[in-house]
């Protein structure tokens, strides 16, 4: 009984230094989940607009030009760092980092075993909140990320090959995993 009364002190000092309260854990998450709705719905409020006045040929330079400003500006706006990023990338400059891609790739394991992805939240050495949450593919989304021919047409394929040599995010089907939302607060 002592031994384990020890053994359950020294577990806990061993995570207090970096570990959040439940209810710290859940304001975190619900900062996220709202920055992250509000930053979505700017985005796609854009596109939406874009794609009526010219589909995907006007849609796609716009995303490639105004995503990544959009998201700083909201990032200022909430004093926080917004990043979208992907395990396939478009955009090069919405690249993972080590543990974003861990965070995605876990994801994916979850997926494979039929289990139920949700945000996270977890405390750096720098004591930095981050927030992941996963992105899951639209329907809507499919014009420009979905397959060849099917959902994406030659022309748009055509744009997106020429704006990103490189692209990946191309292939998906309705409901795949994306990617991830990652918020950093300070
Ligand atoms: C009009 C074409 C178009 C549509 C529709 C579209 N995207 Fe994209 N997507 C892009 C382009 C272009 C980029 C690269 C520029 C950027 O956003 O940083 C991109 C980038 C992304 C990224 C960032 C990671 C990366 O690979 O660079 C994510 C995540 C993403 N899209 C998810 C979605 C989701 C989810 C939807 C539907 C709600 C969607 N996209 C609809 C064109 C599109």
């Amino acid at each position: 009984m002592r031994n384990l009364l020890i053994l359950l002190i020294f577990l806990g000092m061993l995570s207090c230094g970096n570990s959040l309260s439940e209810k710290e854990n859940q304001e975190y998450i619900k900062k996220g989940n709202d920055i992250s709705q509000a930053t979505f719905k700017a985005l796609s409020e854009k596109l939406t607009e874009q794609m009526k006045l010219g589909g995907p040929a006007q849609a796609i330079p716009f995303c490639n030009v105004e995503a990544i400003p959009l998201t700083k500006q909201l990032s200022e706006d909430y004093n926080v760092t917004i990043k979208r990023t992907s395990d396939k990338l478009r955009n090069q400059g919405n690249k993972p980092s080590a543990r974003e891609l861990e965070i995605i790739n876990n994801y994916h394991k979850l997926i494979s075993e039929k289990k139920e992805i949700t945000p996270i939240v977890e405390i750096d050495r720098n004591n930095n909140k981050h927030y992941y949450a996963p992105i899951k593919l639209k329907a809507n989304c499919l014009a420009c990320h979905g397959k060849v021919e099917e959902f994406v047409s030659i022309k748009t394929d055509s744009i997106i090959k020429s704006l990103y040599p490189n692209d990946k995010a191309i292939g998906y089907s309705e409901d795949d995993l994306r990617g991830i939302w990652s918020i950093t607060f300070e």
